[in-house]
């Protein structure tokens, strides 16, 4: 009998697709559910007890609602807080997503790497300990940037987001001491690597800008390898648990990644 549950994707807002995508590309056949908390967007401006009581219960209704083979916690800001909590509350596998640092340390030539996420991720302990497990040999810059992540909201949704406005969130980066000599940047919430390019772009020299999607995608593939798909995958739901404005500019978007049905959860 051909298995019909679908891969759960979850996150506080749009930044998941980031990983959806090449996990999409790994496996064209998977349903899709991409459940976005835009009700308690954005996650890391809120604290850690906030998220720690939230996502946990919200991922346990919607695996109740939506039956996923699995689950895939597209967010930074909640893995970093949560990850352990959200694994031992539910019945089946969290993938989650943290920064990219062991990549990242591994590539760079100039042993500085910068981490770039949500306020609420760069002050994690996790963080410390991937930089001590992954990156001892490396100065480690941090900064975390509420205005990426609505410049990333923004840019999805179709509206103007100014090059300044990127400029600077890099700048919090590169002004530090040692940024001079940076060259490998983690994008460490998931809403960063859809606007890679804009930062690319504005970026005053050439970076190497290191996300965690692609190693996602090949994890999700690893777990449910030997499982049946669809030979036609029904049109991808796209879930808010929020009030929406889905303006024709972001369902646009959204078709994009295969998400065509809107739901409010
Ligand atoms: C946010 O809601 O602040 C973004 C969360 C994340 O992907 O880390």
């Amino acid at each position: 009998m051909v298995d019909r549950r679908p891969i759960l994707f979850f996150d506080s807002g749009v930044g998941g697709l980031s990983v959806l995508a090449p996990t999409r590309a790994l496996l064209p056949r998977a349903p899709i559910v991409y459940a976005a908390d835009n009700a308690f967007f954005p996650y890391g401006l809120k604290s850690e007890a906030e998220i720690a009581d939230r996502v946990p219960a919200l991922l346990g209704r919607l695996a109740a609602h939506y039956r996923p083979r699995l689950i895939v916690n597209a967010c930074n800001t909640a893995c970093t807080i949560a990850l352990a909590t959200m694994r031992a509350a539910l019945d089946l596998p969290v993938v989650g997503t943290v920064p990219a640092i062991r990549p990242a340390a591994q590539a760079s030539r100039t042993r500085v790497i910068g981490v770039l996420g949500t306020e609420a991720t760069v002050r994690q302990p996790y963080v410390d300990r991937l930089s001590a497990d992954y990156a001892a040999d490396c100065l480690v810059l941090r900064h975390g940037s509420a205005r990426l992540v609505e410049l990333a909201e923004a840019d999805l949704r179709g509206e103007d987001t100014p090059d300044d406005a990127y400029r600077a969130v890099l700048s919090g980066l590169l002004d530090q001491p040692g940024g001079a000599r940076l060259d490998t940047i983690v994008l460490a919430c998931t809403h960063f690597p859809l606007v890679a390019g804009r930062l690319t772009a504005v970026a005053p020299r050439p970076f190497a800008f290191v996300d965690g999607g692609a190693g996602i995608a090949r994890r999700v593939a690893h777990l449910t390898e030997g499982q049946s798909w669809p030979d036609e995958p029904p049109p991808g739901i796209a879930v808010f648990t929020g009030p929406l404005d889905p303006t024709p500019a972001f369902r646009a978007s959204l078709a994009r990644f295969g998400l065509v049905t809107f739901q409010q959860f």
